[in-house]
Protein backbone atom coordinates (compact mmCIF):
# COMPACT_ATOMS: atom_id res chain seq x y z
CA UNK A 1 0.00 0.00 0.00
CA UNK A 2 1.15 3.05 -0.72
CA UNK A 3 2.09 6.05 1.69
CA UNK A 4 -0.03 9.27 1.80
CA UNK A 5 1.63 12.82 0.52
CA UNK A 6 0.82 15.07 3.28
CA UNK A 7 -0.46 17.92 2.00
CA UNK A 8 0.31 21.61 3.92
CA UNK A 9 -3.48 24.00 2.40
CA UNK A 10 -3.69 27.42 3.19
CA UNK A 11 -6.75 28.03 4.92
CA UNK A 12 -9.10 30.48 3.97
CA UNK A 13 -9.84 32.23 0.35
CA UNK A 14 -6.75 31.06 -1.09
CA UNK A 15 -6.87 27.85 0.29
CA UNK A 16 -9.91 26.72 -1.20
CA UNK A 17 -8.62 27.68 -4.84
CA UNK A 18 -5.72 26.00 -3.87
CA UNK A 19 -7.46 22.81 -2.89
CA UNK A 20 -10.04 23.10 -6.02
CA UNK A 21 -6.54 22.81 -8.06
CA UNK A 22 -5.30 19.85 -6.64
CA UNK A 23 -8.88 18.63 -7.28
CA UNK A 24 -8.93 19.42 -10.77
CA UNK A 25 -5.22 17.75 -11.47
CA UNK A 26 -6.68 14.71 -9.97
CA UNK A 27 -6.01 14.67 -6.18
CA UNK A 28 -9.60 14.85 -5.09
CA UNK A 29 -10.86 14.72 -1.21
CA UNK A 30 -14.70 15.02 -1.00
CA UNK A 31 -14.67 14.90 2.41
CA UNK A 32 -12.71 18.53 2.82
CA UNK A 33 -16.01 19.75 1.32
CA UNK A 34 -18.06 18.86 4.06
CA UNK A 35 -18.97 21.76 6.72
CA UNK A 36 -17.39 21.48 10.18
CA UNK A 37 -14.45 22.08 11.85
CA UNK A 38 -12.02 19.07 11.05
CA UNK A 39 -8.28 19.86 9.98
CA UNK A 40 -7.27 16.88 8.77
CA UNK A 41 -9.01 15.15 5.05
CA UNK A 42 -7.81 11.74 3.66
CA UNK A 43 -8.37 9.95 0.68
CA UNK A 44 -6.54 6.52 0.95
CA UNK A 45 -7.34 5.66 -2.90
CA UNK A 46 -5.53 8.52 -4.49
CA UNK A 47 -2.74 8.65 -1.46
CA UNK A 48 -3.25 12.59 -0.04
CA UNK A 49 -4.23 13.48 2.88
CA UNK A 50 -4.94 17.09 3.21
CA UNK A 51 -4.40 19.79 6.40
CA UNK A 52 -5.54 23.03 6.66
CA UNK A 53 -2.92 25.62 8.64
CA UNK A 54 -2.75 29.01 8.96
CA UNK A 55 -0.83 30.71 5.94
CA UNK A 56 2.12 31.82 7.36
CA UNK A 57 2.44 28.30 9.19
CA UNK A 58 2.43 26.14 5.84
CA UNK A 59 6.01 27.03 5.23
CA UNK A 60 6.43 25.67 9.02
CA UNK A 61 4.94 22.47 8.42
CA UNK A 62 7.17 22.06 5.09
CA UNK A 63 10.03 22.71 5.93
CA UNK A 64 10.17 20.78 9.60
CA UNK A 65 8.77 18.03 7.31
CA UNK A 66 5.18 17.54 8.94
CA UNK A 67 3.81 18.39 5.60
CA UNK A 68 5.75 16.63 2.19
CA UNK A 69 4.32 19.50 0.29
CA UNK A 70 2.24 23.05 0.58
CA UNK A 71 0.83 25.82 -0.98
CA UNK A 72 1.57 29.18 0.32
CA UNK A 73 2.38 33.14 -1.08
CA UNK A 74 5.58 34.30 -2.04
CA UNK A 75 5.15 36.70 0.56
CA UNK A 76 5.84 33.76 3.60
CA UNK A 77 8.84 32.79 1.56
CA UNK A 78 10.56 36.38 1.20
CA UNK A 79 9.90 37.12 4.75
CA UNK A 80 10.88 33.85 6.16
CA UNK A 81 13.18 32.10 4.11
CA UNK A 82 12.58 28.58 5.14
CA UNK A 83 14.71 26.21 3.84
CA UNK A 84 12.15 24.49 1.36
CA UNK A 85 12.35 23.88 -2.43
CA UNK A 86 9.69 26.01 -4.09
CA UNK A 87 8.59 24.08 -7.41
CA UNK A 88 5.81 26.01 -8.91
CA UNK A 89 4.30 29.31 -9.30
CA UNK A 90 0.81 28.21 -9.10
CA UNK A 91 -0.35 32.23 -10.52
CA UNK A 92 -3.09 32.32 -8.26
CA UNK A 93 -3.32 34.34 -4.96
CA UNK A 94 -1.94 37.54 -7.01
CA UNK A 95 -1.33 40.38 -5.49
CA UNK A 96 1.41 43.12 -4.47
CA UNK A 97 3.75 43.93 -1.53
CA UNK A 98 3.46 47.55 -1.10
CA UNK A 99 3.87 50.74 0.60
CA UNK A 100 0.63 53.36 1.38
CA UNK A 101 0.53 55.97 3.75
CA UNK A 102 -2.33 58.66 3.80
CA UNK A 103 -2.97 60.93 0.77
CA UNK A 104 -1.43 63.65 2.71
CA UNK A 105 1.42 61.77 3.14
CA UNK A 106 4.93 63.91 2.75
CA UNK A 107 8.00 61.33 3.01
CA UNK A 108 10.73 63.99 4.90
CA UNK A 109 14.32 61.82 4.35
CA UNK A 110 15.41 63.46 7.25
CA UNK A 111 13.81 61.90 9.20
CA UNK A 112 13.21 58.17 10.60
CA UNK A 113 10.50 56.91 8.65
CA UNK A 114 7.74 54.78 10.75
CA UNK A 115 6.78 51.47 9.17
CA UNK A 116 3.92 49.26 10.64
CA UNK A 117 4.00 45.89 8.54
CA UNK A 118 3.71 41.93 9.27
CA UNK A 119 6.78 42.10 7.53
CA UNK A 120 9.80 43.35 9.22
CA UNK A 121 12.47 41.52 6.74
CA UNK A 122 10.65 42.59 3.34
CA UNK A 123 10.20 46.00 4.84
CA UNK A 124 13.47 46.31 6.14
CA UNK A 125 15.16 44.93 3.03
CA UNK A 126 13.20 47.35 0.73
CA UNK A 127 14.55 50.66 3.12
CA UNK A 128 17.32 49.38 3.03
CA UNK A 129 18.10 49.01 -0.41
CA UNK A 130 17.52 52.50 -0.43
CA UNK A 131 19.33 53.33 2.32
CA UNK A 132 16.43 54.85 4.21
CA UNK A 133 16.44 54.85 8.00
CA UNK A 134 13.29 53.75 9.38
CA UNK A 135 12.00 52.39 12.94
CA UNK A 136 9.13 49.13 11.96
CA UNK A 137 6.60 48.85 14.47
CA UNK A 138 5.63 44.85 14.08
CA UNK A 139 1.51 44.14 13.67
CA UNK A 140 -0.27 41.14 13.20
CA UNK A 141 -3.16 42.38 11.35
CA UNK A 142 -5.43 45.45 10.36
CA UNK A 143 -1.95 46.84 9.06
CA UNK A 144 -4.18 50.22 7.85
CA UNK A 145 -5.28 51.39 10.87
CA UNK A 146 -1.62 52.47 12.14
CA UNK A 147 -1.11 55.40 9.93
CA UNK A 148 -4.67 56.71 10.24
CA UNK A 149 -4.27 56.73 14.35
CA UNK A 150 -0.90 57.91 13.59
CA UNK A 151 1.01 54.90 14.96
CA UNK A 152 3.45 55.12 11.59
CA UNK A 153 4.23 57.16 9.10
CA UNK A 154 3.74 54.42 6.05
CA UNK A 155 2.87 50.60 5.86
CA UNK A 156 4.27 47.76 3.88
CA UNK A 157 1.86 45.46 3.47
CA UNK A 158 -0.24 42.97 1.21
CA UNK A 159 -2.26 44.84 -1.84
CA UNK A 160 -4.78 42.45 -3.92
CA UNK A 161 -7.90 44.75 -5.02
CA UNK A 162 -7.14 47.88 -3.25
CA UNK A 163 -10.08 48.00 -1.76
CA UNK A 164 -8.89 47.78 1.84
CA UNK A 165 -6.64 51.02 1.17
CA UNK A 166 -9.52 53.03 -0.43
CA UNK A 167 -11.96 52.17 2.64
CA UNK A 168 -9.65 53.39 4.73
CA UNK A 169 -8.61 56.16 2.96
CA UNK A 170 -5.02 55.54 2.27
CA UNK A 171 -3.10 55.44 -1.32
CA UNK A 172 0.12 53.25 -2.55
CA UNK A 173 3.01 54.64 -2.37
CA UNK A 174 4.74 52.30 -4.59
CA UNK A 175 4.26 48.69 -5.55
CA UNK A 176 7.53 46.92 -5.05
CA UNK A 177 6.69 42.93 -5.21
CA UNK A 178 4.17 40.66 -6.84
CA UNK A 179 3.06 37.59 -5.20
CA UNK A 180 1.39 34.49 -6.21
CA UNK A 181 0.78 31.10 -4.61
CA UNK A 182 3.91 28.85 -4.67
CA UNK A 183 4.04 24.85 -4.91
CA UNK A 184 6.80 24.44 -1.60
CA UNK A 185 8.45 20.59 -0.50
CA UNK A 186 10.16 19.33 1.98
CA UNK A 187 13.57 18.46 0.97
CA UNK A 188 13.32 15.37 2.53
CA UNK A 189 10.45 14.16 1.02
CA UNK A 190 11.36 15.78 -2.23
CA UNK A 191 14.56 12.93 -2.12
CA UNK A 192 13.00 10.14 -1.28
CA UNK A 193 9.33 10.58 -3.42
CA UNK A 194 10.76 12.84 -6.15
CA UNK A 195 8.92 10.96 -8.28
CA UNK A 196 5.00 10.97 -6.96
CA UNK A 197 5.85 15.14 -6.12
CA UNK A 198 7.24 15.85 -9.75
CA UNK A 199 3.47 14.12 -10.92
CA UNK A 200 1.40 16.41 -8.70
CA UNK A 201 3.76 19.27 -9.69
CA UNK A 202 3.43 18.41 -13.24
CA UNK A 203 -0.92 17.47 -12.83
CA UNK A 204 -0.53 21.20 -11.53
CA UNK A 205 1.25 22.82 -14.31
CA UNK A 206 -1.08 21.63 -16.92
CA UNK A 207 -3.80 23.26 -15.17
CA UNK A 208 -2.42 26.72 -15.33
C1 LIG B 1 -4.67 41.36 3.63
C2 LIG B 1 -3.79 42.60 3.70
C3 LIG B 1 -4.78 43.72 3.49
C4 LIG B 1 -5.81 43.09 2.57
C5 LIG B 1 -5.59 43.56 1.16
O1 LIG B 1 -5.23 41.18 4.86
O2 LIG B 1 -3.11 42.66 4.94
O3 LIG B 1 -5.35 44.12 4.71
O4 LIG B 1 -5.65 41.68 2.62
O5 LIG B 1 -6.58 43.10 0.28
P1 LIG B 1 -7.37 44.09 -0.68
O6 LIG B 1 -6.35 44.94 -1.40
O7 LIG B 1 -8.10 43.17 -1.64
O8 LIG B 1 -8.30 44.90 0.13
P2 LIG B 1 -5.91 39.81 5.32
O9 LIG B 1 -7.26 39.67 4.70
O10 LIG B 1 -4.97 38.70 5.01
O11 LIG B 1 -6.11 40.02 6.87
P3 LIG B 1 -5.16 40.57 8.05
O12 LIG B 1 -5.23 42.07 8.01
O13 LIG B 1 -5.73 40.01 9.28
O14 LIG B 1 -3.77 40.08 7.77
Amino acid sequence: MQTFINIALPKGRLGEKVYDMFERAGYECPSIKEPGRRLVFENAEVGVRYFWVKPSDVAIYVERGAADIGVCGKDILLEYAPDVYELLDLDIGKCHMAVAAKSDFVDNREKTLRVATKFDHIASRYYQAQGRDIDIIHLNGSIELAPLLGLSDVIVDIVETGATLRENNLCVVEKFQPISARLIANKASFKFTSDRIDKIKEALSALK
